[in-house]
């Protein structure tokens, strides 16, 4: 049982909060079901998680970490925007390639095209960067400042065709959660 002094000071109040704070458990609640319906019940979640946090490498991190719980997807991070070249930031899965050009692989081209690009097969796509030989079909989601490309989303599958629309759709309003 809790029990709180009503006369404490107000430093002792502070440090059983803090307490409490870094105590407090922050578990995601993996939804079944259809795609949609998982994405339904992570899009909330991640607006809950990142409310209040202003720190860019601390949303993307979480953004990553949840995608990877709901949906376990091989690989998915970011690769963010530095003078001509996409420099790997947050992600879960393998390791994979630190920096890509503009207009290189599917993550270099969604960047140049600021637009995203859903590959059913990376075989068939030409200039594709291998990061991991396990990887079959991906998505590229560009992140915008104003009409600038910041960043990238990037989501790896093992399995060919496994992303469509729905990925799209739901992917592109995740990253518009993100403050830069
Ligand atoms: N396949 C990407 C490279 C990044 S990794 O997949 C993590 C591309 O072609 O740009």
């Amino acid at each position: 049982m809790w029990l709180v002094n009503v006369s404490s000071n107000s430093a002792d109040l502070r440090k059983f909060a803090y307490f409490n704070l870094i105590n407090m458990s922050e578990d995601l609640q993996i939804a079944k079901g259809s795609k949609e319906e998982q994405y339904q019940s992570l899009l909330p979640q991640i607006k809950g998680l990142l409310e209040g946090e202003p720190d860019l490498i601390a949303n993307l991190a979480n953004i990553a970490g949840a995608l990877k719980e709901q949906f376990n997807w091989l690989w998915v991070g970011f690769y963010i925007v530095k003078g001509s070249e996409l420099v790997l930031g947050p992600f879960q899965g393998p390791v994979a390639c630190m920096r890509i050009r503009k207009g290189r692989g599917v993550c270099g081209t969604s960047w140049a095209e600021a637009k995203t690009l859903v590959v059913p097969d990376v075989e068939k796509f030409p200039g594709h960067i291998a990061c991991s030989s396990l990887s079959r079909s991906e998505i590229v989601v560009p992140i915008f400042k104003g009409r600038e490309v910041i960043a990238v989303l990037d989501a790896d599958s093992e399995f060919l065709e496994h992303f469509d629309n729905i990925d799209k759709n739901y992917l592109e309003e995740i990253v518009k959660i993100v403050a830069w």
